[in-house]
């Protein structure tokens, strides 16, 4: 992190800042007095916005005031929804490679994650439920899973969505799906097509948490603005819970969210347009360089390569950044499954991804 001029691409986060307008809103709600306490589950005005958005861009018709948590980002909201299910000595079932966040809040929960990796079949990753049937003992409670998938890219097809619902229905279990990429998505008709939500399959009455941000959608990064959606009763043990975390998430930012959810789709079109090249420029790239295995990404905003050379990953990328002032993450970081590849994040200017290439290549050389 002290080190100079290097090119980082180990975060994971857009280098486009918060754009103008988002900021304008946030600065007329503390003109306009939204500097005092909301309501511990978020604004109402902000959870009707949200409910309107899964409306127009789902289909899915959600309880503004009975389904929605509103939290200070996508990570809190995971804290949240993993406090609310798992008691001290439970089981969880984590899909990996992943970001360690979620297994790290089922660990702060005095709770066991399980890591069932998942693996590539062809060019496509898959889930193995024949490793996650193995997996379940009576103390299973609940099983995350992440699409689009940081660090994979992996989304989940609704055939994939409606094999972990029945699962999960079938053992009993609590599905969270961390949607946090969901409008980073590849693979639909227009540039603009979110991934599909697992509450399009799942009723109301299924115990299904999603996890969602700002964050990755609207260059909300350093905001710290999420939402959790659930089952009614769910939803109000988390709004209990969050009196005691942080109470609610900031009132200004608040009013900005409900400002990015109404205006925010010509800024994400334009820099999606801009991803899926940045996508496809790397990935000419990499397929150019000796021992490099990486399957095409559906979503977010990283590449997952399996490079020879790159078993003990953390040494790789140490080396890499000492050499070439290249920065990458380890697989490793990202649990079972990850040891062996590398973690590029292609949200950062062309000129940085190509020089970053081009080093890389000399480095594997
Ligand atoms: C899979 C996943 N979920 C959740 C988050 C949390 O985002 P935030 O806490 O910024 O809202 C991230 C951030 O990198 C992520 O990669």
């Amino acid at each position: 992190m002290a080190m100079d001029g290097v090119l980082k691409l180990y975060f994971g986060e857009s280098n486009i800042p918060t754009p103008e307008y988002i900021k304008r809103a946030a600065q007329k709600a503390m003109a306009d007095g939204f500097t005092f306490y909301t309501e511990n589950a978020g604004l109402p005005s902000l959870r009707q916005a949200l409910a309107r958005y899964y409306q127009e861009l789902h289909g899915v018709e959600l309880d503004p005031l009975g389904e929605f948590v509103i939290t200070a980002s996508g990570v809190q909201a995971l804290n949240l929804g993993i406090r609310c299910v798992l008691d001290p000595g439970d089981e969880a079932l984590v899909l990996t490679p992943a970001w360690p966040n979620g297994a790290s809040n089922v660990a702060l929960a005095n709770a066991v994650a399980l890591e069932i990796p998942q693996p590539l079949i062809g060019d496509r990753y898959g889930i193995d439920f024949n490793a996650l049937e193995a997996a379940v003992t009576p103390h299973t409670r609940m099983l995350l899973y992440t699409s689009p998938s940081n660090p994979l890219g992996w989304v989940a097809t609704v055939d994939d969505q409606r094999q972990l619902l029945d699962f999960a229905r079938r053992h009993k279990l609590w599905l969270i799906a961390d949607e946090v990429y969901e409008r980073l998505n590849y693979t639909g008709p227009k540039p603009t097509t979110p991934a599909p939500t697992i509450l399009k399959l799942a009723t109301r009455d299924d115990a299904v948490i999603v996890i969602q941000s700002f964050s990755k959608a609207y260059c909300m990064t350093g905001w710290r603005l999420g939402w959790l959606v659930g089952r009614r009763d769910l939803v109000a043990r988390a709004t209990q819970l969050n009196e005691f975390v942080v109470s609610h998430a900031p009132s200004f930012g608040q009013r900005a969210g409900e400002t990015a959810l109404l205006w925010g789709e010509t800024a994400l079109c334009e820099m999606l347009i801009r991803l899926k090249e940045n996508r496809d420029f790397c990935l000419a790239a990499l397929a150019n360089m000796p021992g490099v295995t990486v399957p095409k990404p559906d979503g977010a905003f990283y590449l997952f390569p399996k490079i020879k050379g790159a078993e003990d990953s953390f040494d790789f990328c140490k080396r890499l950044l000492m050499e070439t002032k290249v920065g990458l993450a380890p697989g490793v970081a990202f649990g079972s499954g990850g040891e062996g590849s590398v973690r590029i994040c292609y949200a950062a200017e062309r000129s940085v991804l190509e020089e970053a290439m081009t080093r890389i290549a000399a480095f594997l050389k």
